[in-house]
């Protein structure tokens, strides 16, 4: 299914609804926070560094958009009593979570499986996959307390079609994509809608280091697409369950 790139953000199109995005510090994440600040969501930014948390907070605050919550968690090292108490602390500010976007990821390593290196391969399915198993699990009660909720999974070509020497990356994405099925199955007769999505190429720190060499003055900016974000957030497109998404081209 295609999700339109240029929805015209309303400020209020979200207003008093809770949504959390991981790696909200920049790339992709910023610029769907800073739309979905737009429209009125407060959103609980969760990023590794405080500092860069900070930064980006104050470019959302300066543009007069609804204020987040910033919440530093590293992926790599959360463990369940961490995701507990990101559980208990969002509990207790807002008793729902009305959004759950799985944005954080790390490349790897680009290399054939037979020379990959081990400790990069189980960072990357760490942060990846096995983080955002555990933060869904623990999230789901309060996801469930919501009544339209959203589970959303950022995936992205290597997970639905394999390419070679995309490793732990590649994997982690496939590992995303059959989550996020098993997850919809489970939760079709809930109030939580589950899709994972491809946004294509976009011109983030990720897409620099995986092709050093390309103009990227000719990719898409993520701040080009983000309002599909929104879109899939909005109460009328509460019917999209259980999609292998992607985004429309921007014009
Ligand atoms: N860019 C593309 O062309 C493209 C294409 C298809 C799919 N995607 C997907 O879109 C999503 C966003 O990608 P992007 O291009 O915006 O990537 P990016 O610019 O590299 O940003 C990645 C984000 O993840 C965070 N992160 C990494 N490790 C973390 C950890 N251990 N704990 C918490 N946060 C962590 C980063 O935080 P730090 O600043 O602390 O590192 C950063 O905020 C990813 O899931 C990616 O796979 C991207």
């Amino acid at each position: 299914m295609i999700i339109p790139s240029s929805y015209e953000i309303n400020e209020d199109d979200l207003e008093g609804k809770v949504i959390l995005v991981t790696g909200a510090n920049r790339g992709f994440g910023l610029a769907m926070t800073m739309d979905l600040s737009k429209a009125g969501a407060t959103v609980i930014m969760l990023g590794r560094d405080l500092g860069s948390l900070e930064y980006a907070y104050d470019a959302v605050v300066d543009k007069g958009f609804q204020e987040p919550i910033l919440y530093p968690l590293d992926l790599e090292g959360a463990t369940p009593e961490n995701y507990q108490s990101l559980q208990d602390d969002i509990f207790n500010q807002f008793e729902k979570l009305d959004g759950l976007i799985h944005n954080a990821a790390i490349l790897g390593t680009m290399m054939p499986i037979d020379q990959y290196d081990i400790k990069s391969w189980y960072s990357t399915l760490q942060i990846n996959l096995n983080g955002p198993f555990m933060m869904t699990q623990f999230l789901i009660p309060l996801l469930n307390k919501s009544d339209d909720a959203r589970i959303l999974f950022l995936s992205a070509e290597q997970g639905r079609e394999a390419k070679a020497y995309w490793g732990a990356y590649g994997v982690s994405k496939f590992g995303i994509e059959g989550f996020s099925k098993t997850l919809s199955e489970e939760l079709e007769k809930t109030n939580i809608r589950v899709n994972s999505l491809d946004p294509g190429h976009m011109s983030t720190e990720m897409r620099r280091t995986a092709y050093p060499a390309e103009d990227s003055s000719k990719i898409p900016s993520p701040e080009s697409k983000s309002s599909a974000i929104v879109y899939l957030m909005l109460p009328e497109n509460s019917n999209i369950h259980g999609q292998q998404l992607i985004i429309d081209k921007p014009n």
